[in-house]
């Protein structure tokens, strides 16, 4: 089989991205962070004044808006109607109101499409929280990616100072909490495990022991 589809999902901060983009590397996939496409939405709505909880005019945005990736190394771009957002979708700000945004029905059903027209050709790891259950309910592969919340806080602090960021550990604790909160208990596509994913605990794994055991996973499929 070849070019298969990939779908990594599990709650905030469990090392999906990390895990997806090296996967992605060895087999000379696309990677796709589906995250980074509902960060650049609230972004933009949050950079244009539209209230955030309204559908109909969140939606009316997306219509005229673009989101694209530009494979870069080591890291890939993220662009907004053209605008390198890279960094920008990754401030406190926008972690903390993406789930209000990702809430809205409409808002999902269009990036969903989005999500699956990139998908579509194979030879992609796709990452996000609803991507084996509704984006790709055929995908060839699908791990579900969990960690503890003081491993997952742990981590995120860790990728903080490197980046010259101090939040409290405390406060990252409860940042996390609220949005796997809120990931899991909205209505549409919330964050839960496909029936036919592989669960994996990474909590006191490495990241070259995930990678390499999603590798087999992918080999095994193939
Ligand atoms: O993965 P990341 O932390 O960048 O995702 C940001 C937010 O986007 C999540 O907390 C969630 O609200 C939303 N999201 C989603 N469905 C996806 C991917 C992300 O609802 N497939």
């Amino acid at each position: 089989k070849q070019g298969l589809q990939v779908a990594i999902d599990g709650p905030a901060s469990a090392g999906k991205s990390t895990v997806a983009k090296q996967v992605a590397k060895r087999f000379h996939y696309v990677y796709c962070d589906t995250g980074a496409m509902y960060r650049a939405t609230t972004l933009k709505a949050m950079s244009t004044n539209v209230p955030l909880d309204d559908d109909d005019a969140v939606s009316a945005m997306l219509e005229e808006t673009t989101i694209t990736f530009r494979p870069a190394d080591p890291v890939q771009r993220v662009l907004l109607d053209g605008e390198d957002v890279t960094m920008a979708i990754r401030s406190e700000a926008v972690t903390n109101n993406v789930s209000t945004v990702s809430m809205l029905s409409n808002v999902r059903a269009e990036l969903t499409e989005r999500m699956r027209e990139i998908a579509q050709a194979g030879g992609i790891v796709m990452d996000g929280r609803d991507i084996g259950t509704s984006v790709l309910p055929n995908a060839d592969v699908k791990i579900f990616m969990v960690a503890s919340v003081d491993e997952r806080a742990e981590r995120r602090f860790k990728d903080n100072a490197e980046k010259g960021i101090h939040t409290p550990l405390d406060v990252l604790k409860t940042e996390i909490e609220t949005r796997d909160h809120k990931d899991s208990t909205r209505k549409v596509s919330p964050l839960t495990q496909a029936e036919d994913a592989v669960r994996l605990d990474t909590t006191s794994m490495s990241i070259d022991a995930v990678v390499n055991r999603v590798c087999e996973i992918i080999e095994q499929t193939i």
